[in-house]
């Protein structure tokens, strides 16, 4: 793999665990510093940043909540703080926002309080972080937002609304930001995970593993995801192997529910 990344600073929210987790080691091996964020699971970082040391690279973790945007600007200060102690640059190449939860209600279940949730967590909070953070994201950066194949027609699973309608925000925000952002040169991608073996959904695929052999036939490549399948493309598409491709939203699946 080129390490075109290398002395490049990468900020991956929600990098404690699953996605994010494979997404900073993939990012890591092509030579770029890792700010790692977690929320609840700080050990899931620490975890990141021990591994990403003890192969020779830069990690730190910080706290974020992206669901709550007034604590944005501090969390901005933390990050220039960490970017000149730790990296010795004022500035990141990337952002991944990542950060997210699943699990479903049925529309008639569904209450303001839990799409409230959803939106604060998968469209808000990623919006306007990247809105506080574009002013230490270098001009030629790039920006990968973590969207979901539930935005596809042919993968509309009952008790998605809700999560599926935000995703779809993301999807959509993410075209008209690589548009917005190109005066920069600032790419804008986002990617569409299927079903991967982490933790949402409240450790689902740990709980009722039934459903893996389920998804994984309805998988042309004939399996779920692991989270470095996912990260090795997020990786990709923050690097200048991918310098061509912006406002794009690659499906990364194995062509679930092709
Ligand atoms: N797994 C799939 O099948 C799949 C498919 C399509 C899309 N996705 C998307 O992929 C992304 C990552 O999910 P995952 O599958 O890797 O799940 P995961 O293993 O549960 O990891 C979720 C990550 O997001 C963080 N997080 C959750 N709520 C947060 C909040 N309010 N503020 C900040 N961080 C928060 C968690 O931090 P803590 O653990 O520290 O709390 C954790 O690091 C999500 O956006 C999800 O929608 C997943």
């Amino acid at each position: 793999m080129t390490k075109n990344l290398t002395d490049h600073v990468v900020i991956i929210t929600g990098a404690s665990a699953g996605i994010g987790q494979g997404a900073a080691l993939a990012i890591a091996a092509r030579g770029a510093g890792v700010i790692a964020t977690y929320h609840s699971h700080p050990e899931g970082a620490d975890e990141v940043v021990s591994t990403v040391k003890a192969n020779g690279g830069r990690a730190v973790a910080l706290p974020l909540d992206i669901g709550r945007t007034e604590t944005f600007p501090a969390f901005r200060e933390q990050v220039s703080t960490a970017l000149a102690d730790e990296f010795d640059t004022a500035s990141i190449r990337g952002l991944v926002n990542n950060a997210g939860f699943g699990g479903g209600f049925a529309f008639d279940e569904m209450t303001e309080e839990a799409f409230d949730r959803y939106y604060r967590v998968l469209l808000r909070g990623p919006y306007f972080l990247t809105q506080t953070l574009l002013p230490l994201l270098s001009d030629g950066g790039s920006i990968v937002n973590v969207s979901s194949s539930s935005v596809r027609p042919g993968d509309t699973t009952v008790g998605y609304s809700g999560y599926a309608a935000m995703k779809a925000g993301l999807t959509t925000a993410t075209r008209y930001l690589a548009k917005e952002l190109a005066v920069r040169g600032i790419r804008v991608t986002s990617i569409a995970p299927g079903p991967t073996r982490t933790r949402l959904g409240g450790d689902a695929f740990e709980k009722y593993p039934e459903v893996i052999d389920e998804l994984a036939a309805k998988t042309v490549l004939g399996r779920i995801g692991e989270p470095a399948d996912i990260g090795a493309v997020i990786a990709f598409l923050l690097s200048e192997d991918a310098a061509w491709i912006t406002g794009e939203e690659i499906q990364v699946s194995g062509g679930y529910a092709l």
